[in-house]
């Protein structure tokens, strides 16, 4: 496993330089930058991938195709970012028109982009319960699902080998409230295959392409809460037992949507759970951050404020350990971010969940990142 991953390589420090001289709109933030900036970080000749990179880290985003068309936005995510991960296109309701096709238009164009931009890429997400295709409930049965998921699955892999950093393998299988002794999800995927699916996928995707981190990917266990306790401990469960089996997984994803307002976010029992899927010798990617900001006030700066004070807590928290290897944020400006649609507010003014606003300045959520990545321990 540790060998797999010295293998691997894992971090390189990616995209260190390159394209790190974006100019920002300075004179937009420059009046509030003194009190969110104390240590004088500058989001236009610094950037995040920069500044997380002297640590060792691995900085990075989500994105679509069609958000990268805006070229201020591509730029802004090329120069920030040492890794991109497209939100849509590679999964299976992008991926497969019908169940004898793949569509590799837009995942092929989000590749070109990043090698153009010395970035790294990240493949999400093989196998999910949601985003299926609609031709998937009517066509999929107990006979063919495992020849129609080991295809996928290598399939694409094979496509992309050599050219992903890593692959969220399996995304979201958890779900405690589901009430299976396992706590496994009931997804399509369980009830067609039973539990084994998880297995069959990773030794698949390894198959496929032995270079690639090889994730776990979970979401809603952040918080020291019942539901995150149970599935935590679950989630432990499993990875005992399936790399005991030597299954080839390398790393978990935490997702890391998180709930501003809530007390209990990285709480001792969530570090704990850190410390111990690092003794497993598995490293940790912080996959999808963000901030839902449905319970804090509408005040900008009572509203940022708060948002960015939970980004300091939980990185230094999770930066704290050295397994955590990199932090990838789902979206760069709030401008295009699921939140607004997925977690609207109730008074609905617009969410400000990530580190640039709506005008991609930064706001003080950069600045929280920055300080965040500066304080980290090296790895
Ligand atoms: C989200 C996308 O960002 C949205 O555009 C889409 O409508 C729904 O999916 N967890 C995941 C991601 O693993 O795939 C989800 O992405 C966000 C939650």
């Amino acid at each position: 496993m540790t060998e797999g991953l010295n293998r691997r390589k894992f971090l390189h420090t990616a995209g260190v330089g390159a394209g790190a001289c974006l100019v920002l709109g300075t004179s937009a933030f420059a009046a509030g930058a003194r009190s969110m900036n104390p240590g004088g970080f500058d989001p236009g000749t610094t950037p995040l991938k920069t500044i997380a990179a002297r640590k060792g880290l691995l900085y990075g985003t989500e994105s679509t195709y069609g958000e990268l068309q805006d070229a201020a936005y591509a730029d802004l995510v090329s120069s920030q970012c040492g890794l991109l991960v497209p939100g849509l296109a590679l999964k299976w309701d992008a991926l497969r028109p019908t169940p004898e096709t793949y569509d590799f238009s837009k995942g092929d164009w989000m590749l070109n982009f990043t090698r153009q931009r010395d970035m790294k890429y990240r493949g999400h997400a093989l196998v999910w319960f949601a985003a299926l295709p609609k031709w998937f409930n009517g066509y999929a049965t107990p006979q063919n699902a495992k020849q129609l998921l080991l295809a996928h699955i290598n399939t694409v892999v094979l496509h992309y080998a050599g050219k992903m950093q890593s692959w969220d393998v399996i995304n979201e299988a958890l779900e405690p409230n589901d009430k299976r002794p396992d706590g496994l999800r009931n997804s399509p995927w369980l009830q067609l295959l039973g539990p084994d699916y998880i297995e069959m996928a990773f030794r698949a995707a390894s198959e496929a392409d032995p270079h690639a981190i090889l994730v776990w990917n979970e979401n809603f266990i952040e918080e020291d809460t019942a539901a995150g306790i149970a599935k935590r401990a679950f989630f432990v469960q499993h990875l005992k037992r399936l790399l005991g089996k030597g299954v080839p997984i390398h790393a978990i994803g935490i997702q890391s949507h998180l709930i501003g307002g809530n007390p209990n976010i990285a709480g001792p029992q969530f570090q704990q759970f850190i410390d111990q899927v690092s003794d497993m010798g598995l490293k940790i990617l912080i996959t999808e951050l963000d901030v839902k900001d449905f319970k804090l006030p509408n005040d900008i700066t009572a509203r940022d404020t708060a948002i960015a004070g939970i980004y300091t807590q939980y990185l230094n928290t999770v930066l704290a350990r050295k397994a955590v290897v990199a932090v990838l944020s789902w979206g760069m400006s709030d401008k295009y971010t699921w939140i607004e649609k997925a977690y609207p507010r109730p008074d609905g003014a617009p969410v400000r969940p990530l580190a640039f606003d709506a005008n991609m300045n930064p706001s003080r959520t950069w600045y929280a990142l920055a300080k965040a990545f500066d304080s980290a321990p090296s790895r």
